[in-house]
């Protein structure tokens, strides 16, 4: 057997547990990205061999089940759907997936509210969350979660504040053996997928790396900024005051940026002067965003919306179908893994 025989035997093994739960041949999850993860995007994953996520975001049932019918127009082959926990609709939402017999339901953005995670099982449907610290990855293996992602920082969009190697660390030594994990956050490269699968990860998840795939409908001028940016510039939202929270998001500077700095110092200084109560404050710090993310990737506004992006953007730098995205990665990850013995 030549060198990469073998490496293409490890690398079948590594992602065998992953593939399985998922039904589909690569262990590479796209993960959900509002706007951006509709039909298009998620067909064309599933049909590369890997597995595609629809985001709902904000979605009413009746969009997402207008979303899952197209898309299974445009694959028969497994796909699953990201709800985030706290829409007020989440019940009709996990309805709708199991009215379609979507095999596999992402609870985003917060624990999983009381009976949602038995809703979705009692649908045939397997329950994937994230779990952002150890403990809590342990909490939601004993409330029947099938899997879980491990997003650390790195990523795009909505982050916690650890890295995906210290996270990958503390959670994969103890729980690989009980559950599929799949890591995400900074992947860019087959490199740190061998890497993860090696520590014992049943795949991944990457998001950043399929956002300006040919398939995905993002703004050219949104795809543009991508194609431009290192990982520099994709920066996590500051606070600048204690009173005022701020949800920290990952996403290329840009005016937005700026001027949402100067929003929370115009809004602290109107509170230290009374002329605005502390309920008022926080929700104008927490409706400045509404809205940013559609702007950007729909209307192409890059610089007063908000461009989500992880730090492997650097590593995003030209157009390419989502098949030769998947192609790519898994062969950096055979030839990684070659290296390796
Ligand atoms: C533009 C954008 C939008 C995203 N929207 C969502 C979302 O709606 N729900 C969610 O769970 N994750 C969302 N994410 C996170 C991705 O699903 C994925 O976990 C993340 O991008 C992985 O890290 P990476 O960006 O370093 O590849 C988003 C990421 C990006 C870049």
């Amino acid at each position: 057997m030549s060198e990469t025989d073998l490496a293409t035997d490890r690398l079948a093994a590594l992602m065998a547990r992953g593939a399985a739960f998922l039904g589909c041949e690569t262990a590479i999850i796209c993960g959900a990205m509002s706007w951006v993860s509709e039909r298009h995007l998620v067909a064309a994953v599933s049909n590369a061999g890997a597995f595609g996520l629809i985001a709902c975001g904000a979605m009413t049932p009746e969009l997402l089940d207008a979303e899952i019918a197209g898309t299974k127009a445009l694959t028969d082959k497994p796909f699953g759907v990201n709800l985030i926990t706290m829409h007020p609709m989440l019940m009709e939402l996990i309805a709708v997936c199991a009215k379609h017999g979507v095999g596999h339901v992402v609870l985003a953005g917060g624990l999983p509210p009381k009976g949602s995670i038995e809703a979705i099982k009692a649908s045939g449907a397997r329950v994937i969350c994230f779990a952002p610290a150890l403990a809590l990855a342990k909490k939601l293996h004993r409330s029947g979660v099938d899997a879980l992602v491990i997003e650390g920082m790195e990523a795009g969009g909505h982050i916690g504040p650890v890295a995906t190697g210290v996270l990958a660390q503390e959670i994969l030594p103890s729980m690989a053996s009980e559950l599929p994990i799949f890591i995400a956050g900074g992947i860019g490269h087959g490199e740190a997928i061998a890497a993860y699968l090696e520590m014992g990860a049943a795949g991944v998840q990457l998001g950043t790396r399929f956002a300006c795939a040919s398939e995905s409908i993002a703004h050219p001028n949104f795809k543009k900024a991508f194609f431009r940016a290192s990982a520099r510039e994709a920066v996590a939202s500051v606070q600048i005051d204690p009173r005022l929270p701020v949800i920290p998001v990952r996403a290329l500077k840009n005016a937005g940026t700026e001027a949402f700095t100067a929003k929370q110092r115009e809004v602290a200084q109107l509170l230290d002067e009374g002329k605005l109560d502390m309920g008022e404050a926080q929700l104008q710090i927490e409706h400045y965003w509404a809205g940013a993310l559609r702007r950007a990737v729909i209307d192409g506004d890059i610089e007063g919306g908000s461009l989500m992006a992880g730090q492997s953007v650097g590593m995003v730098t030209r157009e390419e179908p989502v098949a030769e995205i998947v192609a790519t990665l898994v062969a950096e990850t055979r030839a990684a893994l070659e290296r390796r013995r």
